[in-house]
């Protein structure tokens, strides 16, 4: 499992597995595909780039003639965690992420397949599943019953996975995992969002009543569950990754509030997001048992060390809240409020 092939690795998730892989492997040699999207950042790669067991390529997943191109070179493994992952812009604009996410699957699956890449790991969500009540976890026997546009274009995603797993024999694996908290995240997600805006003494938006649960867990955790499917599974295993630590919203914001030593006064229920899923939870017994997998950040380790990186990265994420980004936030939140 030497060269691997990273879609997405200039965004949070995946350019936090480059810097696990490298820190962890000798013998690996990464090459990162990534189309730079608004949620695509080389700065989370600066420290690596002339790491001779990397190389940065720019391509679009969904381009089939230059992922050929590249895949022909020859690959041992393909990591797939480029996607559009932001399910409010998905209410937004649905057509790019059926595009990326389906297509742009598709698009790897066949040149994995024509290359002969001997293994296929598809970076999904817990949210194929849809949304839970107040009691159950999602195991990997639950139907699929995914709720936004962004999450169906993942379960698509999973199905055609699978799919060339079954008709061309391709060595594949589907891994679920639920929220991902930690350094080089998007500030437009909830964490990083909450903590960057209290920062800055502005507005924490709280859609709805903040009672909706997510079950989190840190990104090097994630890691290192994808790390162990790639090396270990069986072809055609199907993993759940979860850190049983449910929280509200409205906890989350309250702890990161209280670390920066910001009022509540700050938070702002604004509307809720159409369709929004109430509740998130993962059971990850059989990662568990069948890869000897567990969680090694607890949360209340986890959520104050990543406050802490976001304190003294500030030109990290100024430069990202102070460009293009600003517009989105303007005016996806102007209209929560004018709502409300
Ligand atoms: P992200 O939005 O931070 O990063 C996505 C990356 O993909 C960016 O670097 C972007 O430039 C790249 N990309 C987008 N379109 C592309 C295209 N057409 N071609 C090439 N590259 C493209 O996302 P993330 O939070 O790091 O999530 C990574 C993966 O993990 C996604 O597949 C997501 O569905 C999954 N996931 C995320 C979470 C989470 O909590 N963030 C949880 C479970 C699963
Ligand atoms: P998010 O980070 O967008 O992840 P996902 O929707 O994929 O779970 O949101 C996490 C939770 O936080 C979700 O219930 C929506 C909520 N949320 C807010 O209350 N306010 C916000 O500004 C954002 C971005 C999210």
């Amino acid at each position: 499992m030497n060269k691997i092939l990273v879609t997405g690795g200039a965004g949070f998730i995946g350019s936090n597995f480059i810097h696990y892989l490298l820190e962890r492997y000798d013998d690996c040699y990464i090459t990162n595909v990534d189309l730079l999207t608004y949620a695509g950042n080389l700065d989370n790669l600066t420290n690596i780039s002339d790491d001779p067991r990397y190389r940065f390529i720019k391509a679009d997943i969904v381009d089939f003639v230059s992922i050929s191109n590249l895949v022909s070179q020859g690959f041992d493994t393909i990591v797939n965690f480029a996607a559009e992952s932001h399910v409010d812009r998905s209410i937004e604009a649905p057509g790019i992420f059926v595009r990326t996410n389906v297509l742009g699957t598709q698009s790897l699956l066949e040149a994995a397949r024509r290359f002969g890449v001997k293994k296929f790991v598809q970076v999904s969500t817990d949210e194929v599943y849809g949304s839970l009540g107040q009691e159950g976890y999602f195991t990997e026997t639950s139907p699929l019953n995914p709720t936004s546009p962004y999450s169906a274009s993942k379960t698509a995603a999973d199905h055609l996975v699978l799919a060339y797993g079954h008709t061309f024999g391709l060595s594949v694996n589907v891994t679920r995992c639920s929220n991902n908290y930690g350094t080089y995240q998007f500030p437009e997600k909830l964490i990083p969002l909450m903590i960057t805006n209290a920062l800055a003494d502005k507005p924490l938006p709280v859609y709805g009543d903040g009672m909706n649960v997510r079950d989190w867990l840190h990104v090097r955790d994630h890691c290192c569950a994808v790390d162990l499917v790639m090396r270990q599974a069986r072809t055609g295993e199907i993993y759940n990754i979860g850190g049983n630590n449910e929280r509200t919203n409205i906890d989350i914001v309250k702890i990161i509030l209280r670390r920066l030593n910001k009022p509540e006064s700050l938070i702002m229920f604004v509307q809720d997001r159409p369709g929004h899923d109430r509740r998130y939870a993962i059971d990850s017994s059989k990662l568990r048992k069948d890869l000897g997998w567990e969680p090694k950040y607890s949360f209340d380790r986890g959520v104050i060390e990543t406050i802490e990186w976001y304190c003294n990265n500030i030109k990290w994420w100024e430069k990202i809240k102070s460009g293009e980004y600003l517009r989105y936030y303007e005016q996806m939140y102007d209209n929560r409020k004018k709502a409300n």
